[in-house]
């Protein structure tokens, strides 16, 4: 099962928001849709919606009226906007449409259709690069895992939210294959619920034990050694390897330094800002109030009651004991690391 696919000239994909009660398929040849679509979670997860973004600007492509080279370039760079502010903390999305957009440069004075043709394969492209670098990842991190891993994760980090079979998600299948893995513990990742509806979804389908927490039992979990590591994604890691990933994931490691358990992320070089100096830098998502005081529709707070609900918090970078690429398991100093990995990386 897919969560994403290109589907004879439109984009399929599976609604999120409605997991894990219906399983339902979306199919659109609009752009507008996927960009609604990623705007409200229907479509997640940071290499995700990189994914859906490409081939988003492919469909628009379709559409496009434009015959000159500049009529063409500026086609594209609306649509591109439409697509960048979607969600502003995933750098994969950016990092998509950046590609998308020098193919169109490239192309633009060979025509449309030369256009249409490279913006497909492209997004394919980066759709099918994503599945190997999961795989890598997967392979990578699980030779981190201790023998009879009992593994705490947060969000959902597998193939609802990624190419392939997920980054962190992709460790723990890798590991559970591997006939390694004891047990995954699930935060249930408030306010939307990520892990409860879509990580116990995807791990259920594959049979991989699970036990399902609240996001506050962690730390009396990792008090009792109940787990032996933590691994999450991210939705953007400074050159520094501060990290972005779901709100939690702060808490998470900062609890996991104090009870001495490794604490590793997961991620693509996809999800890498070279640019940016250290997590101070990158822009955190600001969610609806109501998805805190009106969960699943039901109030639960008095009226007018004040709200913080950050999408993403930052790790500093100290307290990760390695970052696993599909390039290899980057670790300290991140700054070294990382600057290394630049050149490898995909563009
Ligand atoms: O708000 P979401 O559900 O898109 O947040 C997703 C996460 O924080 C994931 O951990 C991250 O994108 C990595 S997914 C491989």
């Amino acid at each position: 099962m897919k969560s994403l696919e290109w589907n004879n000239g439109k984009v399929r994909f599976l609604d999120q928001t409605r997991l894990p009660s219906d399983v339902i398929y979306i199919e659109t040849d609009d752009e507008g849709k996927i960009a609604n679509a990623i705007r409200d979670l229907s479509i997640r997860g940071a290499p995700l919606i990189g994914i859906a973004a490409a081939y988003a600007v492919a469909l628009a492509a379709n559409k496009c009226g434009e015959e000159t080279p500049s009529g063409i370039a500026s086609y594209f760079d609306k649509v591109i906007n439409l697509l960048a502010g979607t969600r502003p903390t995933a750098i994969n999305l950016f990092w998509a449409l950046n590609r998308q957009k020098n193919v169109v440069e490239a192309n633009k004075r060979q025509g449309l259709n030369a256009v249409r043709t490279a913006l497909l394969q492209e997004a394919l492209g980066i759709h099918e690069e994503d599945a190997a670098m999961c795989e890598a990842i997967g392979n990578l991190g699980a030779d981190l895992l201790p023998n009879a891993a009992s593994v705490l994760t947060h969000c959902n980090t597998g193939m609802l939210a990624t190419g392939g079979i997920g980054t962190a998600l992709g460790i723990i299948r890798k590991c559970w294959e591997q006939q390694r893995l004891k047990h995954v513990y699930i935060d249930e990742t408030r306010p939307l619920f990520q892990g409860a509806r879509l990580t116990a979804w995807e791990l259920r389908n594959d049979r991989i034990p699970f036990t399902l927490l609240t996001d506050n039992v962690a730390g009396f979990l990792m008090q009792q050694r109940i787990v032996n590591a933590v691994v999450v994604g991210a939705d953007r890691i400074a050159s520094n390897g501060d990290v972005a990933n779901k709100v939690g994931t702060y808490s998470l490691a900062v609890l996991a330094r104090y009870h001495d358990i490794p604490m590793y992320v997961a991620a693509p070089t996809s999800t890498i800002d070279f640019d940016i100096k250290n997590g101070k830098g990158i822009p955190i998502e600001q969610r609806n109030p109501k998805e805190v005081t009106e969960p699943f529709g039901k109030k639960v707070t008095p009226d007018d009651t004040d709200v913080y609900s950050p999408a993403f918090d930052i790790t500093p970078c100290d307290l990760v004991s390695g970052i696993v690429t599909e390039k290899g398991v980057l670790s300290k100093p991140y700054e070294q690391s990382i600057r290394r990995i630049r050149g490898m990386a995909s563009s």
